[in-house]
């Protein structure tokens, strides 16, 4: 019960990840970590991106740089676990959730315009994650997994209000409200399409 009211309150999300989806993804904990590596690594590349692409804008360029650092150590924690396991980094798989919600970005007008889609994407796949983590952390058997998931879950929420908050410096709140909605509707849909499908972390 807590949990939805944290998912739909606290994150926003309208569609909170099947219970079941937990034991799913403790089938392989090599598999799990993986995945969940390469998705550390996709956030700072992205936000690499991100500054490449908007270097004009300080508060970007100043915000963003720490998280690039961030992610990246949460890469190598991932990868220290995989050590610690003597698991292998297995290889990156295609992430159909990531590129559906890429697919719903704005896709002509100008750089600046494609701003607002690309801040609140980032926004909702660090929700989505935090949301995913939270799970771990709450049912996976292993203990230790569990605590090493807790620490990540609450530094994705930082991250996701980090994204709003860019959103709505740079945009009127009114705009950001509204597509924000858009783009809620949509990943439910995306959630609801694939839900189950493989054992990915977000
Ligand atoms: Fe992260
Ligand atoms: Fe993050």
């Amino acid at each position: 019960m807590e949990d939805t009211v944290d998912v739909k309150s606290i994150l926003n999300l309208q569609l909170v990840t099947d219970p079941r989806w937990v034991q799913l993804a403790s089938i392989s904990t090599e598999a799990i970590l993986t995945d969940h590596a390469y998705c550390e690594q996709k956030a700072a590349i992205s936000c690499i991106s991100i500054i490449q692409h908007y270097s004009s804008k300080k508060e970007i360029v100043h915000k963003l740089s720490p998280i690039v650092t961030e992610e990246w150590g949460h890469f190598r924690l991932v990868l220290q676990e995989l050590e610690k396991r003597k698991l292998n980094l297995g290889k990156q798989r295609k992430d159909v959730y990531v590129n559906q919600l890429l697919a719903f970005q704005q896709k002509g007008g100008s750089e600046e315009g494609r701003l607002l889609d690309k801040l609140l994407t980032m926004a909702l796949i660090e929700a989505r994650s935090c949301e995913r983590f939270k799970r771990l952390s709450e049912g996976l058997e292993d203990a230790g997994l569990r605590k090493f998931y807790r620490r990540f879950m609450e530094s994705e929420a930082g991250h996701y209000t980090l994204f709003i908050e860019l959103a709505r410096l740079y945009f009127p709140a009114e705009k950001v409200n509204e597509r924000w909605k858009q783009w809620l509707a949509y990943e439910a849909q995306v959630m609801q399409s694939s839900e189950l499908r493989g054992d990915r972390i977000h």
